[in-house]
């Protein structure tokens, strides 16, 4: 293809992108996909120049705004950054800097440094310190009127406060959805069977353009702000930090992670520190921002056509990706439940390799519309596991089958049965069918249950495989001579591995309770049923009002644990495990609940722990009848917080909530008898 077509290729490629993007609030493809079509082009005209045109995408911002609002010009223009993906990008922009402004020493430009918000720039009008308009960028030069929805995000001030500031005042900033607010209006678009947001950007996206002010008002939006850009009257300071804080005293909220730091190895300690909070933030981010901090050094770097040259975004790696479904298979977990997988191509997303990802059920399935073939949107921030967030439809190839449910377990063909009101399907082979028996197994084995070293889940699955376990009992029956017949099992790991096993009968009785794998009984649950029977036998016998004396067992769980202990085969398993077996524990002194310490109380961990794991000082809060919450609200009872610990400990402070660091932790731990492993 001729280097002209390839250009015009492309244009075309990101002119269509751009309008779902900017005028249908529906992206078709993610923002990693478009960023490489767009510095391809930028290359090519790069390299080019006689066929850069006036349209280019590469020469404006964004697309047409919709004709329903009415248009703004901007006084001045909105620009948008220039992108760093690696250190030597940053490396690169301060040299630009340095060369134009002939200063020497890799330390001397101050930059300003903030987190990128995913969200939606927004330009705010003041004059004689009252709001008299919001609109959008569009596409940097016209925008459009959204006054009225602007008016309905609390934290956007409609009258200034303080003194000192300009009678005419344009603020720039970001609005956009926390996370909290996004989860809570898809949960509940989700069940009045209407289409759910893609990502919170989206969302935010989706509820300002919003013709009627009340359904904006609605959203849970937030706004930040990050620059200024018409200033009559008043008095500026001279750095762009220094007038973020006088923004601030006028009423708009900044970002709490805003800094000041010098030379591009202060940006790049910033952008690590940064990226380390990425996932704890209530909010999204998809990279920072970097900014000159002197307005005279600014003033003399000027702009290129669509970004200034003082300032860059330094973009985290991408968390949606795309490629395609090669198959949608139909997994068994342990309680049966069949569940939709897709396996895909596999694809580079959020730091890993992903070529599985779940599809949950049914009704997931059917609300993605996702098959075979697809070109799908794959999304992983931080630990939480892939999703797959929406189908390229435009992609999808010609024939392509609808999904439907097995009717038949694929592992032991037993019946698939899905109760009326439940999403998730299940085999109802039971302990009959090898998958759930597998996944029973490594249950029983995992660390937090009976933690028996050396037993992976590849041995378990042979082990099955090859009808040599049937039960968790079983295990207790295994031979040496038996194991080391096995494939790439030496007899020295065969006596390990049985020594292991007979060491895991001294246990406890929550990690007992735990690996048994009744439904819903999670580590938390079956400490707490532990502390309030203090044996095994009154918890078997238990009737209904009696488990929901204990602390997080509702109707739900409670039923479970019965329907477990009324199971003939389950008491005979549990009756294997301790009369023949001999898994044994220590008694534990059945404490009344009132009597913990912690009992009712919420705990928030959050930084690093240096000196016990999170798991352990997890545990240990359990013990003492805490709950351990995962975000801070008001009601939150303390925090505990390590190193690097963002912004759960600045909302505690801020609710004034009691907080401790780790030495301080390790005290309160030792008062209620509590060593360190
Ligand atoms: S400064 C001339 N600061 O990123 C400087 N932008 O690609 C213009 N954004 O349109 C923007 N957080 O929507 C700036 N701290 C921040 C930002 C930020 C998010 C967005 C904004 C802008 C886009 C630039």
């Amino acid at each position: 293809m001729s280097i002209e077509l390839q250009i015009q290729n492309l244009r075309d490629q990101l002119n269509h992108h751009n309008y779902q993007y900017y005028v249908l609030d529906d992206p078709s493809v993610p923002d990693a996909e478009y960023d490489r079509l767009f510095q391809q082009l930028k290359a090519l005209e790069r390299d080019n120049p006689e066929f850069v045109t006036k349209d280019s995408p590469t020469q404006r911002v964004g697309a047409q705004p919709l004709s329903a609002f009415s248009q703004i010009k901007h006084e001045m223009p909105m620009l948008s950054l220039d992108n760093a993906f690696s250190a030597e990008d940053m490396q690169e922009f301060n040299r630009r800097i340095l060369d134009r402004l002939q200063l020497d020493g890799a330390d001397s430009i101050e930059f300003a440094c903030e987190p990128k918000l995913d969200g939606i720039a927004v330009s705010l009008l003041y004059e004689e310190g009252v709001l008299i308009r919001g609109a959008t960028r569009g596409d940097g030069t016209t925008g459009e009127d959204i006054t009225l929805n602007v008016r309905t995000i609390p934290t956007i001030p409609l009258k200034l406060s303080g003194s000192g500031y300009p009678h005419r005042l344009e603020v720039r900033g970001e609005i956009y959805m926390p996370k909290s607010g996004f989860e809570a209006i898809n949960k509940k678009a989700l069940s009045q069977g209407l289409k759910a947001f893609v990502n919170p950007r989206n969302a935010a996206a989706g509820s300002l353009r919003q013709l009627d002010p009340k359904i904006t008002a609605s959203r849970p939006l937030e706004m930040c702000s990050y620059s200024i850009g018409i200033a009559e009257g008043g008095d500026l300071a001279e750095k762009h930090a220094e007038i973020l804080k006088q923004l601030q005293g006028w009423g708009f909220r900044l970002n709490p992670l805003l800094e000041v730091v010098s030379g591009v190895k202060g940006c790049l300690d910033y952008y690590e520190r940064v990226s380390e909070l990425r996932n704890q933030l209530p909010y999204e981010i998809d990279g920072v921002v970097f900014k000159v901090n002197q307005l005279g050094q600014q003033e003399k770097l000027g702009f290129v056509s669509r970004a200034p040259r003082w300032a860059i975004a330094h973009k985290f790696p991408a968390q949606e990706e795309m490629t395609t479904v090669k198959t949608i298979e139909f997994q068994v977990g342990r309680t049966g439940a069949v569940t939709p997988v897709a396996r895909l191509v596999p694809v580079f997303v959020g730091g890993v390799t992903v070529s599985n990802a779940t599809l949950h059920n049914m009704d997931e399935v059917e609300r993605l519309d996702v098959r075979a073939g697809d070109t799908v949107v794959i999304r992983r921030a931080g630990d939480v596991i892939p999703q797959v967030v929406k189908v390229v439809l435009e992609r999808r190839p010609e024939k392509t089958v609808v999904v439907e449910p097995p009717e038949q377990c694929p592992v032991c063909q037993s019946k698939v049965e899905r109760l009326e009101g439940e999403a998730v399907a299940r085999c109802s082979g039971g302990l009959y069918c090898a998958a759930q028996r597998k996944e029973a197994l490594k249950h029983f084995a995992s660390r937090k249950a009976m933690d028996i070293d050396g037993l992976g889940d590849k041995l378990i699955e042979m082990l099955v495989d090859l009808d040599m376990l049937h039960t968790p009992a079983g295990l207790y029956q295994l031979t040496r001579e038996e194991l080391s017949k096995l494939e790439r099992m030496g007899p020295k790991s065969a006596d390990n591995l049985v020594n292991a096993i007979n060491d895991s009968k001294a246990t406890e009785l929550p990690r007992f309770l735990y690996a048994l794998g009744i439904r819903e009984v999670g580590e938390a649950t079956a400490r707490a049923l532990a502390m309030h029977f203090g044996e095994l036998d009154p918890l078997m016998e238990a009737s209904e009002e009696q488990l929901l004396e204990v602390q997080d067992v509702g109707p739900i769980v409670a039923k479970h644990i019965i329907n477990f202990f009324d199971q003939s085969h389950n008491k005979e398993v549990i009756s294997a495990l301790i009369d023949q077996a001999g898994v044994h524990w220590q008694p534990i002194e059945s404490k009344a609940q009132d009597q913990l310490i912690l009992q009712g109380k919420t705990w928030v961990l959050t930084g690093k722990l240096e000196q016990m794991g999170r798991s352990e000082a997890k545990n240990h809060l359990l013990q003492l009848g805490a709950k351990v919450a995962g975000s801070v609200s008001a009601k939150t009872d303390c925090v505990v917080a390590g190193p690097g610990a963002g912004s759960k400990l600045s909302k505690a402070t801020e609710l004034g909530i009691p907080t401790m660091d780790e030495e301080g932790f390790i005290a309160f731990l030792n008062e209620q008898g509590i060593e360190l492993e």
